[in-house]
């Protein structure tokens, strides 16, 4: 079975909450166990860089969201997991697209509009705020991507255009490097996995950092979980009035972590005058159940960052493994191999070349006739015969081709196998008559 190959980028800036677990981390584990996808998860740690200049934050960010990757499930024996700074092939894919992707195609990202927007907002020159990292960002993204080939990229809304500007690097390299049977990078394609889900948080908008309205995944312990549970919004009902259970966010908060029965009955002892006390703490018990022993994991880990370094560097060699022979590649198409690399090859395809003979194969198929069929010095095939009576006959044909080149190919029982030209028979004939000149 070919495995479809799954690449996922995850920021390492500000710390997570049951949002991102519900709508992203656990789907996109789960996604990754499937039998038929061969899945690459990275901390996208130079991109990292462009938002956030702190040292210590990004260091303690990055080892954080490893954590809680790990500690959710994520398997590093089943995935390759690992740090995009250990990739120094990465950087070196993006300078090669930077060199080819237009710079009217990236003044269209949305980031860096946004960017340009908001200073001429503020009456700013329209680049002040950019930095050529922001601007580059989606380059980095599609080298991120294309690296490992990846066909599908699991991503939300705002990171199409993203995932357009990547495709639209490995055409423009394709169409410089390659031919076009052999082109060096697959188009990805962006899907939503099956992160569609979208928690809303504490006051019933979108679960966000921006808005204040989080409960947080492992930071802060149970305690903290209890803590941003109590401030779900809901009605002044007291306990014993019956209550609408789409009144607030607390039920789709709960539908997250429930069996589907279990929704229907935590509703109707709603509507039964269940107090809200009581159900924020059935909710905080039954997020607490899944992501429990997630935590103890995840202090675990954070409290043993060898183990964590020993993960991320065998998740490195898992990935150059594939990097470091493709970046090679690369660097021949575009014209940076190392000078003697050249220079050896041509001496052996020289010699190879003086030696190359091709050859006629003669057989007998199934049908009972006998037939012929030249093989180019390359190993390619390049006619066959009709069908003889006997072997002889065949020979004779053989003895033709070979001492009379070219000439016996007028009215010789042969067929060209399908792309090839005369002109390639008869430099293979003529391999034969230099040999018996020589
Ligand atoms: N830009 C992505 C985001 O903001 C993160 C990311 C970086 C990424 N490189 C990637 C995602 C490559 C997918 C593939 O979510």
């Amino acid at each position: 079975m070919t495995k479809k190959r799954v690449l996922t980028g995850i920021n390492t800036t500000g710390t997570l909450h049951i949002g991102n677990y519900v709508g992203a981390i656990r789907p996109a584990i789960q996604d990754s166990r499937a039998p038929d996808v061969e899945s690459f998860f990275f901390l996208a740690d130079l991109h990292a860089l462009i938002k956030c200049q702190d040292p210590a934050r990004i260091e303690r960010s990055r080892m954080q969201i490893a954590a809680t990757w790990l500690a959710a499930g994520l398997d590093p024996e089943r995935v390759t997991f690992y740090r995009q700074s250990d990739i120094p092939e990465i950087p070196l894919l993006c300078w090669m697209f930077d060199c080819v992707m237009s710079k009217g195609l990236l003044n269209r990202a949305h980031a860096y509009k946004a960017a340009v927007d908001q200073a001429v907002a503020a009456g700013k020159d329209p680049d002040a705020d950019v930095s050529m990292g922001l601007f580059s960002y989606p380059v980095l993204m599609a080298a991120d991507i294309l690296m490992f080939n990846a066909e599908e990229v699991p991503v939300g809304h705002d990171q199409l255009q993203h995932l357009e500007m990547a495709r639209e690097a490995a055409q423009r390299f394709n169409n410089l490097y390659a031919s076009p049977e052999h082109p060096f990078f697959v188009l990805p394609q962006a899907t939503g996995g099956s992160a569609v889900e979208v928690l809303p948080g504490l006051d019933g908008r979108k679960m966000s950092k921006s808005y204040n309205n989080v409960i947080p995944l492992f930071e802060g312990g149970r305690a903290a979980l209890d803590a941003a549970i109590a401030r779900i919004v809901t009605d002044s009902r007291a306990p014993g009035e019956p209550k609408d259970p789409e009144s607030t966010s607390l039920t789709v908060i709960y539908d997250a972590f429930a069996a589907p029965e279990e929704r229907e009955a935590f509703r109707t002892e709603l509507r039964g005058g269940l107090g809200w006390g009581e159900a924020k703490k059935r909710l905080a018990d039954k997020i607490d159940a899944e992501i429990g022993p997630m935590r103890a994991r995840y202090e675990d880990l954070m409290a043993h960052p060898e183990v964590l370094e020993e993960i991320l560097q065998e998740g490195a060699r898992k990935a150059r493994a594939i990097a470091t022979p493709f970046m090679a590649e690369l660097r021949r198409a575009v014209g940076l191999k190392a000078f003697t690399e050249g220079a050896a090859a041509r001496a052996a395809a020289k010699k190879a070349e003086k030696k190359a003979k091709a050859v006629f194969k003669q057989y007998r198929e199934k049908d009972g006739r006998f037939y012929f069929k030249l093989i180019s010095p390359a190993g390619e095939e390049l006619l066959v015969s009709t069908g003889f009576d006997s072997g002889r006959d065949a020979g004779v044909w053989v003895g033709r081709l070979k001492k009379e080149g070219e000439a016996a190919l007028e009215g010789a029982p042969v067929v060209f196998a399908e792309g090839v030209a005369r002109d390639a028979v008869a430099a293979a004939l003529l391999t034969f008559i230099e040999d018996e000149e020589a």
